[in-house]
This record gives C-alpha cells, structure tokens and sequence, in this order.
C-alpha cells in the first residue's frame, strides 16, 4: 500500500497506474467500521487489477466557525491500518496548506439541494465539501467513486456536482452500517457522554416507527414528522431534534405528486454533537 502527502507523488502514482481502473473513497479519517465497509465495496468494484485509493484529510472548508475542526479526531496509525486490511492500494493524505492556496478564489457553490436541511443549519458546509470533492477528483483522476448513504444529501449534492460538471466518475452509494443498537457509526459518536449514548440510537428507532407507518398507509408528512418528534423526545429526553425532513429522495424537496423515492433525514443534537441518519421508504 503506497502512503502519499504530496502532490507531486500523487501526480507520479497516477501516471504510473494510467491503465488501471481506480476507485476512490474520500473520507475525513478517524476510520471505522462504516469506511471499511465503503473500502471493501471498492475493492470489489476496482476488481484484482483496478486500484483502490482512499483519501484522508480533515477539510477545513466544511467545518463552520465554532464546530469541531480542532477537536475532530485524527488517528492517521489505526487509519492505515484498516485501509490496508480492506484492500486499499493507495492512501492520499495530504496537508491544508498544499492543497489551498491562501488566496484561493474560486468557490463551488451549489444552489439547490445545499439550502435544505444540513445545509441550513450549517451555512458554507456543503460548499466546502464541494470543493475538497472536485479538487480530489481532478487529483486522483479516478474512475469510480464510493460514498456512504449514511450523508444522503452530501451524496445527493455529489451526484449533481458530478452530472452539472461533467466529472467523468462512475458514483456508488453504500448502505449505512450501524451498531448492533441501530445507531449509525459515526466518527462522531465517540464524542457523546455515556448517558447519550444510551439515547442515540433512539433516532434509528424513530425512523424504523416511521418506516412501518408508511408501510400501513401514513403518507401525510406531518403525521410522520409528528412521529418521529414525539418518539425522539420520549425516548431521548438529553436530545435537540435540529430537523425532521420528509422529502423526494432525489430533489429532497417537499414530497409532491412527482415523487418516485421518499426519503425520511434527521439531525439530532446530543449536547454539542450532532447526529444525523435516514431511511428511504419503499
Ligand atoms: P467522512 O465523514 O469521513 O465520511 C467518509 C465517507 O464515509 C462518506 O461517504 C460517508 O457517507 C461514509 N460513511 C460515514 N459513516 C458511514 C456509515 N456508518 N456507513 C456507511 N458509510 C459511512 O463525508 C466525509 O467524510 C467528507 O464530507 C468528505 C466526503 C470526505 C469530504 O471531505
């Protein structure tokens, strides 16, 4: 497994693997067993003479002033470790100050799916996913790309940033993989005190509730919405619902007559830390 810093090195690896078809898994590190999960798939999809590269960078263009880009954790060691044991040839874990100049000037800024939701509760994030995404693209030049579904609407935004600019990358969405509880992994659920913990995986609870509602006929989004609240409350009373969406899958606008997929997507504080999940009904 080659471990790359820099650019230059990255540029040589690429030229040296032209051939080859390469699947990349962009993650923030502090890896579990849910990027291992996405490093697997893109083995598979890579196949034995593809490649599969992972890149590790904690982007500070995502986090919003006050949230944890100090505090996020970084645990490079065990990272690589778990990469190498999924099958990844290649880690690219490069420095801030070599991948944006101080007087970068240019911004991706989507103006549709990126208002709703995180979007509007965390203003400039998804424009910093944005850039670090297209920016990653263009340097691993890779074929394929894998994301967890676990971000549905980062995944959904890629997915725009993909078609709306003619990167020429195959995208994968992987389902999201949980504690034996139900509770979503997360590189933040270390964060949360044991006494959180206990609640959170309330929010898979209030989706499942939700999910079998709509199996016995709830289409009112409000009904659903009102579910989801109440259970959330009851059986997470440390909790702060931040948002209860009930949209289409694809515009994750309002749900409306041209509806094909309904997504359920919920953010959940627990002190300062903020928890999010989703379910599509079917
Ligand atoms: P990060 O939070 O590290 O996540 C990296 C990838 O792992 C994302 O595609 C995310 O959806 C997926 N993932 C996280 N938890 C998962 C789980 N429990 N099951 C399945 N997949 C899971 O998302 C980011 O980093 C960043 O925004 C990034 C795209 C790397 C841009 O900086």
């Amino acid at each position: 497994m080659n471990v790359i810093n820099n650019i230059r090195q990255l540029r040589s690896w690429s030229t040296i693997n032209k051939g080859a078809r390469c699947v990349f898994v962009p993650t923030m590190g502090a890896l579990h067993d849910g990027h291992a999960a996405l490093i697997r798939a893109a083995r598979e999809i890579a196949g034995p003479s593809g490649n599969v590269a992972v890149s590790i960078f904690v982007n500070p263009l995502q986090f919003g002033p006050g949230e944890d880009f100090t505090k996020y954790p970084r645990t490079l060691i065990e990272d690589l470790s778990l990469c190498r044991d999924n099958g990844a040839d290649m880690i690219f874990a490069p420095k801030a100050e070599d991948l944006y100049p101080p007087d970068r000037s240019i911004v991706l800024h989507e103006t549709s799916l990126s208002q709703l939701h995180c979007g509007a509760s965390r203003p400039g994030h998804f424009e910093g996913v944005c850039a670090i995404v297209a920016k990653l693209f263009n340097l691993v030049q890779c074929d394929d790309a894998v994301f967890g579904k676990k971000d549905y609407q980062q995944f959904a935004i890629i997915r725009r940033l993909v078609r709306d600019l003619d990167f020429n990358v195959v995208l994968h969405g992987i389902e999201t993989v949980r504690e034996p509880d139900g509770l979503a992994m997360s590189s933040r659920n270390r964060y949360l005190t044991p006494e959180e913990r206990l609640e959170a995986p309330s929010l898979r609870t209030a989706l499942l509730a939700a999910r079998d509602a709509w199996k016995n006929g709830a289409r009112d989004p409000d009904v659903l919405r009102r579910l989801i609240t109440q259970m959330i409350q009851e059986k997470a009373p440390s909790s702060r619902i931040d948002y209860v969406a009930v949209a289409d899958a694809h515009t994750l606008e309002s749900v409306s007559a041209t509806t094909e997929l309904v997504v359920i997507a919920i953010a959940v504080f627990f002190g300062t830390t903020r928890l999010i999940d989703n379910i599509e009904l079917k």
